[in-house]
């Protein structure tokens, strides 16, 4: 079939199997690029289809040869009906891991069940033994709790008694507008840290654990966000804030369980990026334009990969793994440099309607947001009939 992108509000319904393989060879040959790491062997990626997880895959693989299993939830396509971007990702990553003679699975359904963990303990116990790296790198509006089935769902609100009321952007528009957010009660807040927070990254690592499926010296990594003062009151210090707050406090929990192993539990802390994820949060794709701005014309713009593959081999697996005061990993610094937010903070009183094409990357936002459903991509033909009914090599 003729693939083209169908938008709907933060979304786009379709996506191209060509564009995404394309996208996922341009991070391996990234990552090739920039040499070995002596990093980890044997690695579950959870969230491995796209985003931070899947470079996590791809610098793990590419970056170090390990074998890697990634854990996913990605709609199969159907006739007529093309796949979610992650499932023709993980396609392209395994037949491109196979090709270079590399381990890889993947098993597709909802991390956050006793289910999916268990299918994912048992294909380690049978085809590696034992793992040295865990990356936990879900975004999920929802998550439906294995103990007691209640379903939670995340919201993105400001805490307190007062609005958020700021700028925002619609991307496709580019139109400017004034957004204004009530701030979430008490039960809200607890559903977005059940979803976002720590609980299920702590699950993981307990089962995993408890079948004994950590190798000595074992390390995980979970991913979080600081961002600037702009976006403090609806990110930072709003309902997913707090699910942050929470999971950074869980890597300490965790990192005791490690202790016996010699394991560590890290959090590190990533720059903002557009993402299925955060395409969907209010006022966040406003400062992405106008950062990208500031940091490409600094040169200093980074995607996901190049952020893994710093990750990796500057920080994780470097001699020393430099932290910051609250014991977190920083790959947000370039992002946080006093001159970027200044430069951002100025941009962000002048941005309107009319301004924002000439102050600001409306242009790579929208081509990075069309990149993650594979459209847009350079090389590829668009006019072209694909095969829509892409299968996963490596899928259990
Ligand atoms: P993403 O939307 O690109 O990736 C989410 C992944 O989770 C996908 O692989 C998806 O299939 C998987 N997933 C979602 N629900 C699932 C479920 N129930 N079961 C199994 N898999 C499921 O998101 P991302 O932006 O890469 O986010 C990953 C992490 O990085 C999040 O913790 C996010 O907060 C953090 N982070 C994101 C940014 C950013 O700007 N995008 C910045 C810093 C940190
Ligand atoms: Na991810």
């Amino acid at each position: 079939m003729i693939i083209e992108p169908k938008m709907r509000g933060f979304i786009c319904l379709t996506s191209h199997p060509d564009g995404c393989e394309q996208n996922v060879i341009n991070q391996i040959n990234y990552v090739k690029s920039k040499g070995a790491i002596a990093g980890p062997k044997k690695v579950l990626v959870i969230g491995a289809s796209t985003g931070f997880g899947l470079a996590s895959r791809i610098t793990s693989a590419f970056g170090s040869d390990a074998a890697t299993i990634g854990v996913f939830f990605e709609k199969p396509p159907a006739p007529g009906k093309p796949a979610s971007p992650g499932w023709y990702n993980s396609a392209a990553f395994e037949k491109e891991a196979i090709k270079a003679g590399l381990y890889a699975k993947s098993i597709n359904g909802d991390a956050f069940s006793d289910e999916i963990k268990q299918k994912t303990l048992d294909l380690i116990k049978s085809d590696l033994g034992q793992i040295d790296l865990v990356i936990y790198s879900l975004a999920s509006p929802k998550r439906v709790h294995p103990k007691t089935g209640v379903v939670h769902n995340s919201v993105l609100k400001p805490i307190g008694d007062k609005p958020f009321e700021n700028k925002t952007v619609d991307f496709h528009t580019g139109i400017v507008s004034e957004v204004s957010i009530a701030p979430a009660n008490e039960e809200e807040i607890e559903n977005t840290v059940a979803v976002m927070g720590g609980e299920d990254w702590e699950m993981w690592i307990d089962a995993l654990k408890t079948a004994n499926l950590l190798a000595e010296g074992a390390n995980t990594v979970a991913y979080s966000y600081i961002g600037p003062s702009l976006t403090e009151a609806v990110y930072r210090k709003g309902t997913i804030g707090r699910a942050k707050d929470h999971l950074e406090a869980t890597a300490f929990t965790i990192g005791d369980k490690l202790k016996d192993l010699n394991g560590k539990a890290f959090v590190s802390v990533n720059k903002a990026l557009v993402t299925q994820a955060s395409s969907a949060i209010p006022v966040i794709p406003l400062y992405i334009s106008l950062l990208y701005k500031v940091m490409k014309e600094e040169g200093i713009h980074e995607g996901c990969i190049e952020q893994i593959q710093r990750l990796f081999a500057e920080r994780l697996y470097a001699a020393e793994t430099p932290t910051d005061s609250a014991g977190r990993i920083r790959v947000d610094d370039l992002e946080m440099r006093d001159a970027v937010q200044a430069k951002v903070a100025q941009l962000w009183t002048e941005a309107t309607a009319e301004t924002l094409p000439l102050i600001g990357d409306l242009a790579g936002y929208k081509k990075d947001f069309l990149n993650l459903f594979g459209f847009d991509v350079a090389g590829i033909d668009y006019a072209k009939d694909v095969n829509e009914m892409v299968e996963i090599p490596g899928l259990v």
